[in-house]
């Protein structure tokens, strides 16, 4: 999969200026904004399509990545199994029946790690901005170099090798869950780099997710219009990410 995104690289990384202009131009007009819906997500959609090599711009993937969570009902589950088989079956006819079931694979499984990571962590980023900056313009508003909130709250290990930490003994096969989040809350910004992960696991998309913070907080530093937070809510029924389900803003002169 690194091999895979090393190679689509550079021609992804060309095209966000385009895709931010694209999508976040409603941000240049005044008026009330739906961030998620009229912005973030169909970015996000049109990333993913970029770095698979397809379109799936209209693809309804909203619910796979609730494949992780452990605690869905049974007829959820099957919901997620069913949109998951949806989603590959788009990928298999795009790339045509010489396709290998490891080519489809290898692009289902970023669509499901990457998305919603993504348009999570742009979603809560762009809140807490807006909402420690509500009534200013958008081009006075000192924008982090890094996302500021993660949408991907914590992650799980097994312990393989008994070790210490913080005076706590953890034992071969103990479950150990790392609050990625807590590190919103550390004064030192560039400590958000950890909501990717570290080691072997490291997060295969952070350059290009850092390269699409950087684009839109450059778009925004241009816009002369004042943003007013209207609303915010986070989906409610998603125990792997913390993401906006609405994030509206008024934008005026
Ligand atoms: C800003 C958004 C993102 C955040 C906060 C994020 C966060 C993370 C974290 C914390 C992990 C490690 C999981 C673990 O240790 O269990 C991870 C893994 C991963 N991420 Fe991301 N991610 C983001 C965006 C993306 C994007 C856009 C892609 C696709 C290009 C991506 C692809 C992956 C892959 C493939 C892995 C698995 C790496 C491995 O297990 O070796 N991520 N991500």
């Amino acid at each position: 999969m690194s091999e895979f995104l090393a190679n689509g690289k550079a021609g992804v990384t060309a095209s966000i200026p385009a895709v931010v202009s694209s999508r976040f131009g409603v941000v240049q007009r005044e008026g009330r904004v739906e961030i998620m819906e009229q912005t973030i997500n169909p970015l996000a959609l049109d990333i993913m399509s970029l770095l698979v090599d397809l379109d799936i711009s209209t693809a309804d993937c909203q619910s796979v990545s609730t494949a992780f969570d452990k605690l869905i009902s049974i007829s959820k589950r099957r919901r997620v199994a069913n949109d998951m088989a949806k989603l590959k079956e788009m990928i298999s006819v795009r790339l045509g029946p010489e396709a290998s079931e490891r080519e489809v694979g290898l692009r289902l499984a970023l669509l499901v790690l990457g998305r919603d990571p993504l348009v999570a962590t742009l979603g809560e980023s762009l809140y807490r901005v807006f909402a420690a900056n509500s009534g200013k313009k958008l081009c006075d508003i000192v924008y982090p170099e890094l996302p500021p909130e993660t949408g991907v709250p914590v992650v799980e290990r097994i312990v393989v090798a008994p070790f210490e930490f913080a005076g706590c003994s953890f034992a071969v096969g103990d479950r150990l869950r790392v609050f990625l989040q807590s590190f919103a809350y550390v004064d030192e910004p560039r400590v958000t780099t950890s909501f990717f992960g570290g080691g072997a696991h490291t997060c295969l998309g952070r350059p290009l997710s850092i390269a699409i913070w950087e684009a839109i907080t450059a778009l925004l530093s241009e816009v002369p219009l004042r943003v007013q937070l209207l609303s915010y809510c986070t989906r409610d029924s998603d125990y792997v990410f913390t993401c906006p389900e609405r994030l509206e803003v008024e934008l005026s002169a």
